[in-house]
């Protein structure tokens, strides 16, 4: 059933201010959230669209000590660097602002109050490794130590990044400190945890029962959360870094950064409306929209949620329109590696060229699925649809009118079939844009806008007004008046996607008005409508452009693969006796299944052969389970067993690590025995 709301609150991720923005960001979050809010802002409807900068967290803290400054100074220099970006590409926030402000430590810090006040924490002690040389207690990620697993060295406390296992800082061996290298203690400290199995209940029922609207992977995967059961949740840290702990005795404490952030959203609005901010958020009637990534759902859906609930005066959000991730020819897109296409980068190279990246990142956006961007698709879309469709057919019917009309909308005449088919299609667009708008398929509604420029740019070639004109004027008039209603309607509806071409056009039209009301229309130029000046709208890349950022990728790859096998050399010849005391074999999976409590762990019942084998292993992140049932596997056969969240493991799954942490479990090419031995 459709509910009535009076407004709509938009928001999009803060991105972190630790590094630049990339084409990811914007494919994923930033642009289709411009999209909906001027959409919906043409629609003449009450929306408010929140951005801001996330400058909390131990990542920021950690860049500052490499670059020897304060972490202050990283998020300034990054926020002004992300802010401007966004502004160059239009993306069109009511507010920008930032997690440091002076409204959002007040705003974030009185609600932890509140919630606290209000009993919605509990409190934990835990034992946490504290430096005594630095003073401090140390995040997971500041502690470097043996991995209890695959005796890697330089394992982080939180993960051991060369055999994948996930990691809790005392399991490592021989652990030192990141920030002085000295030997850690176990310290006792007390955390407030938001306890989210209390929220389980009211949680299930909203989202499983009340949101099944919501996309599939959004809902598949708060699904699962509920499935696993939900566990209380730290909301503070021990770090110097961030919004302090508003109670007596939490000297030393802050907010953790997924608490603070998106309290960010509220303060943001509050900064831009400190007397009406409350109509935003707290209205029943406010519709408030959610726009991330794939790697937020859980904060977005179930954690924030949560604390808004717990809080009792929020409204909750009607849609989370999650997308997944966009690659970069083929490789998912990494800041280390510097293995992106940089906003400020792109507009070096491309000046001007702000909607034809918006355009390809709308129609390779990943909606449903991971999506690649490559610098060919980008050529060829800007090439064969903006200029060869969209901008040819808006030139044409431009220079034609300037050409026998002085420039002025000729009055139109008898209708003939082929009219009346332009006219059709026009007629059902705004209905038919509408509802993928509504319903956040932003891809397929800009695949409708550019159905429409081709149905103009064929209308033109089809009906060779050029060649009417010295026998039957009144023909090229009828035929010029439906082509330039049409262009203007392609102003009206390409404006959400295409803003600064849509500017462009209504320049050249001399058109002011573009309410999406009108879109659909006949009417939009009267006859005898005064045209402006006529000018291309878009304009052909050629491949030196493209070849020049596909070699410097190229570039990119040849120092990462070589930065790789430095860090990652052929380790020293062993004995060959040594290498036949290692029995892999090859064994059948004949269960799978995720290991509660633990988002990295896989369980696997395994056919070896003889018995069915129990296996843990780190690879959750990487497989669904059930995609591994059934396929063989190799595995280390003679590691003495260990015990991993309780479960007895009795070997080693192998998987292949890709540069980017991906792992892919080996498997034979032909099918073998189980108890096959790999030699
Ligand atoms: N900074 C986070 C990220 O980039 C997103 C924060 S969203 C907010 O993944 F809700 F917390 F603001
Ligand atoms: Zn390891």
């Amino acid at each position: 059933m459709e509910k009535h709301f009076k407004r709509t609150t938009v928001t999009s991720a803060l991105p972190y201010a630790n590094g630049p923005v990339h084409i990811g960001h914007l494919a994923g979050v930033y642009v289709p959230a411009d999209i909906y809010v001027r959409y919906l802002r043409a629609k003449g409807e009450d929306v408010l669209f929140i951005g801001g900068s996330d400058e909390h967290g131990v990542p920021i803290t950690i860049r500052a000590k490499k670059e020897g400054c304060t972490p202050q100074d990283v998020v300034d220099r990054y926020h002004k660097l992300i802010k401007d970006s966004f502004e160059e590409f239009g993306i069109s926030f009511d507010v920008y602002s930032r997690t440091t402000s002076k409204v959002h430590e007040q705003t974030a810090s009185d609600f932890f109050r509140k919630l606290y006040d209000k009993g919605e924490f509990i409190e934990r002690t835990s034992e946490q490794y504290y430096d005594e040389e630095a003073g401090q207690f140390l995040a997971d990620r500041y502690i470097v130590g043996e991995c209890p697993h695959c005796h890697n060295l330089n394992a982080y406390g939180d993960q051991c990044e060369v055999c994948g296992t996930s990691l809790s800082p005392t399991e490592l061996i021989n652990p030192h400190s990141a920030i002085s290298g000295s030997k850690p203690v176990m310290r006792e400290t007390k955390h407030w945890y938001l306890p989210l199995d209390r929220h389980e209940g009211w949680l299930r029922k909203w989202i499983l029962e009340e949101h099944k609207e919501w996309r599939p992977n959004v809902y598949g995967q708060c699904k699962s959360w509920l499935d696993l059961g939900l566990q209380p949740r730290a909301v503070s840290r021990d770090l110097d870094w961030g919004i302090p702990v508003p109670v007596e005795g939490a000297e030393g404490k802050v907010l953790y950064v997924w608490f603070d952030a998106p309290i960010g959203y509220i303060s943001n609005t509050k900064e831009l409306l400190p007397d009406s901010w409350e109509r935003w958020w707290k209205d029943p009637e406010t519709r408030l929209i959610h726009f991330i990534g794939k790697d937020n759902i859980v904060f977005h859906c179930i954690v924030f949620p949560a604390m808004l609930k717990a809080e009792g005066s929020y409204i909750l959000p009607d849609n989370v329109p999650a997308n997944e991730f966009l690659n970069l020819e083929g490789d998912k897109i990494s800041t280390s590696r510097n293995w992106a296409v940089w906003l400020h980068e792109y507009l070096r190279d491309f000046p001007g060229k702000q909607d034809v990246l918006r355009y390809v990142l709308t129609a390779n956006a990943p909606e449903t699925k991971d999506n690649d961007f490559t610098w060919r698709d980008f050529q060829a879309r800007n090439n064969n649809e903006l200029v060869a469709v969209y901008g040819n057919f808006v030139n044409r019917a431009l220079v034609l009118s300037n050409k026998y009309f002085d420039g002025k909308v000729p009055a139109p005449g008898a209708l003939e079939d082929i009219d009346r088919e332009v006219i059709n299609e026009l007629s059902t667009i705004r209905d038919r844009v509408e509802r993928l708008l509504d319903a956040f398929k932003f891809r397929d509604a800009q695949k409708e806008a550019m159905t429409l420029a081709r149905v103009g740019n064929k209308y033109l070639a089809d009906t060779e007004p050029w060649k009417l004109a010295k026998t039957d004027m009144a023909r090229v008039a009828t035929i010029l008046n439906i082509s330039l209603q049409l262009v203007a309607n392609l102003a009206i509806v390409f404006e959400p996607f295409l803003p600064f071409s849509t500017g462009k056009l209504k320049l050249m039209l001399n058109l002011a008005d573009t309410g999406w009301s009108r879109l659909g229309g006949l009417d939009l130029l009267p006859v005898g409508h005064v045209l402006g000046e006529p000018e291309l709208l878009f304009e052909k890349i050629d491949d030196d452009k493209i070849n020049e950022q596909v070699s410097r990728l190229e570039e990119i790859k040849k120092a990462n693969a070589e930065a790789n096998y430095k860090a990652n050399p052929v380790r020293e010849n062993v004995a060959f006796d040594d290498f036949l005391k290692l029995d892999i074999r090859v064994g059948t999976v004949l269960e799978c299944t995720k290991v509660p409590k633990a988002d990295k762990l896989l369980q696997f019942k395994i056919d070896d052969g003889i018995a069915t084998r129990t296996i843990v292993s780190g690879i959750a992140k990487h497989y669904a389970p059930e995609e591994l049932v059934g396929k063989q596997v190799c595995f280390i056969a003679n590691l003495p067993p260990r015990k991993l969240k309780g479960i007895e493991s009795a070997g080693m799954i192998l998987s292949a690590e890709d540069h980017d942490g991906t792992l892919s479990v080996i498997t034979p090419m032909r099918q073998v025995k189980p108890g096959s031995e790999v030699k």
